[in-house]
């Protein structure tokens, strides 16, 4: 979580600072911050509560000329949101100064030893502890900024992105690396740093990622210096992202939500290409190819991952018991690496991560590979931190996604599941060839059928309208549709702030039943399928009981259409493939919902896209 922006070279930094901490803000909101070192007055820092834009009418009419600075956009974990505890911070003489994307663990013991050494702080946070110790180093070693930023990172424990200024250096920047993101861009004669590359594609196409326990010492007009906290030079590796501009942008939508989930038809497109191949009749994964051995001999798959990309794992539990028949776990990343677990060698790990980053899924990752498990990645973002930890894996190649709460990255996690199931159970034999070759084609039809899915826009609004003030949601499917229940009851809890449960629909009874009455609002999800009569029975159960019915129903249903207050009429697939299409009026009426009762849908209060703090 927060977002960093750093530059120096020709430019002002100021608006390629502000540009790109817009593009980050999906990180956190909490408050923004920049520091510019100017001309004339030295260094200059503004920082406030809020948003970027807050931060923007804040620096009206104040100096904020310079061609070196850095800024930051926070998600608050130590220390509450406030203009105080806002980055960037300062060091005790005031020359110095940080912005940070992480947590220092033993902040607390370094804090001690400042104080005593006569440091005095101005805020709660981590960070600042930082920028101190940074100072303290330099001056008592008589060190040179980057060797002091290299000394003072030995002693921290914890995660960090860091990018460091020091007023009386305007021609130098340090940033610096570990368990959080930090991307550097090489253009003319000028460098970016940034918590992803969003902020820099604007401006150049390379870029270096910087790897855990590295410094880079990024000076003006002079070549790019890595070393690693063992004082080792290390050779930058300079790499061409393909993100396109228009990509990150609005493209006339709203909100980056509506765009994205506008997008699925493409992006679920996007994460097929080239892999299924209906001519031949066969998947390719490129990806896993050399794992495929490890797949085929594997007595269990181990899912991990957070939010949404858990959800998506659930589907992945059914599809590869279904068809590879291989027995599968579906773990959340946070407790699964606190409690000990059961990991065999030839245990299979799937990490599904959209952003790559979760300090959590990272973390499950490390346990399960130091037991010798194979560890899988589904990652949407190339090159992070979670894609460049596993063994292999496949990118989901939904493009970036912006809007806090999931979608297309979703739909594009349970597509590269439903690929890997597939064709894991054709190499097991687990599939005979003629249903096998008959998925491949359900499955080339989706984004079509996506496309049917959208059409359903206005539709979903009236119902979003008639429900938006209701305080509670229940979200019911079985089977392929638990997980759809579950994920349909998060967005909507994500972004308006309803309470919503998801649940299976026969588990109803032991417990949720008991708050429906005629207020209550119940999403079904009752397609067609080998569940349907059961479904049907408990929508009657809902319904004796005063609760209204808002069903998603196969086109062309009958039963379901005559007892629900309202239907959404999707498409037929087989049943494995539904999530995929029934998920999507669930985000499109979580979406109007939002903006109906007024609610920043981008970005919701207290969440961040990427949550890089355990
Ligand atoms: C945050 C995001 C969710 C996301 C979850 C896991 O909570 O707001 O949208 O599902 O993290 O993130 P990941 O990037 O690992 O999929």
């Amino acid at each position: 979580m927060c977002g960093i922006v750093g530059y120096i070279g020709k430019r002002e930094a100021y608006p390629v600072i502000i540009k790109g901490l817009r593009r980050l803000e999906y990180r956190g909101y909490d408050s923004a911050g920049v520091a510019v070192i100017g001309k004339g007055e030295g260094l200059n820092v503004y920082k406030c509560k809020g948003k970027v834009a807050d931060l923007e009418k804040h620096t009206q009419g104040k100096d904020i000329t310079g061609t070196v600075g850095i800024g930051h956009t926070r998600w608050a974990t130590h220390g509450e949101p406030n203009d105080i505890n806002a980055h960037p911070h300062y060091s005790q003489t005031k020359d110095i100064v940080l912005i940070h994307n992480g947590i220092i663990e033993n902040y607390a013991a370094i804090k001690e030893n400042l104080i005593k050494r006569g440091h005095t702080f101005e805020s709660q946070t981590d960070t600042e502890v930082l920028v101190h110790l940074i100072e303290e180093v330099k001056q008592r070693d008589g060190l040179k900024l980057g060797h002091a930023v290299l000394a003072a990172l030995k002693q921290v424990v914890g995660a960090y992105a860091i990018a460091v200024i020091d007023k009386n250096k305007p021609d130098e920047m340090i940033a610096a690396k570990k368990g959080s993101p930090l991307v550097i861009g090489v253009g003319d004669d000028e460098y970016f740093v940034a918590s992803d590359a969003s902020p820099i594609v604007e401006y150049t196409k390379n870029v270096v990622y910087l790897e855990d326990e590295q410094v880079a010492i990024i000076k003006r007009h002079e070549q790019l210096k890595i070393r690693n906290l063992k004082d080792k030079e290390i050779t930058p590796s300079v790499q061409e992202i393909e993100m396109e501009l228009e990509a990150i942008e609005k493209g006339g939508y709203e909100h980056f939500m509506l765009k994205e989930i506008y997008e699925q038809p493409r992006s679920i497109k996007d994460s097929m290409r080239g892999r299924l191949r209906t001519d031949l009749g066969v998947v390719q994964l490129g990806g896993i190819v050399d794992y495929e051995a490890k797949f085929l001999k594997a007595k269990r798959i181990i899912f991990i991952a957070c939010g949404t990309s858990w959800h998506a794992g659930l589907v992945g539990e059914y599809l590869f018991e279904e068809y590879a028949r291989i027995p599968v776990e579906v773990e959340y990343a946070s407790e699964f690496r606190y409690r000990n677990p059961v990991i065999y060698e030839d245990d299979i790990v799937i990490a599904i991560s959209q952003s790559g980053e979760t300090a959590d899924t990272l973390a499950a990752i490390e346990l399960a590979k130091s037991k010798g498990a194979t560890i899988i990645g589904v990652c949407n973002v190339v090159g992070s931190s979670i894609a460049r930890a596993t063994h292999a894996g496949s990118y989901t190649h939904a493009g970036p996604e912006i809007g806090v709460a999931s979608t297309k990255a979703f739909t594009a996690q349970v597509t590269v599941l439903t690929l890997m199931a597939l064709h894991i159970a054709y190499k097991k034999g687990t599939i005979p060839e003629n249903r096998y070759r008959q998925l491949l084609f359900e499955l080339e039809a989706i984004p079509q059928k996506v496309e049917r899915v959208l059409t359903l826009n206005n539709t979903i609004k009236k119902i979003a309208d008639i429900y938006k003030d209701a305080t509670n949601f229940l979200y019911l499917g079985r089977g392929y549709s638990f997980p759809v229940a579950l994920e349909g009851a998060l967005k909507l809890k994500e972004i308006s702030y309803i309470h919503a449960e998801g649940y299976p629909a026969a588990e109803m009874k032991h417990g949720p039943i008991a708050l429906i009455d005629e207020e209550m609002p119940v999403v079904v999800i009752a397609t067609k399928g080998a569940n349907y009569e059961k479904v049907v029975s408990n929508i009657q159960e809902v319904k004796a009981r005063k609760g209204k019915i808002i069903a998603v129903v196969t086109e062309g249903d009958k039963e379901v259409t005559k007892m629900a207050d309202f239907v959404m009429e999707i498409p037929d697939t087989d049943e494995s493939m539904v999530p995929l299409l029934s998920v999507i009026p669930l985000q499109l009426l979580s979406y109007h919902i939002a903006v109906m009762r007024g609610c920043n849908v981008d970005q919701p209060r207290n969440l961040a896209k990427s949550v890089t703090v355990e």
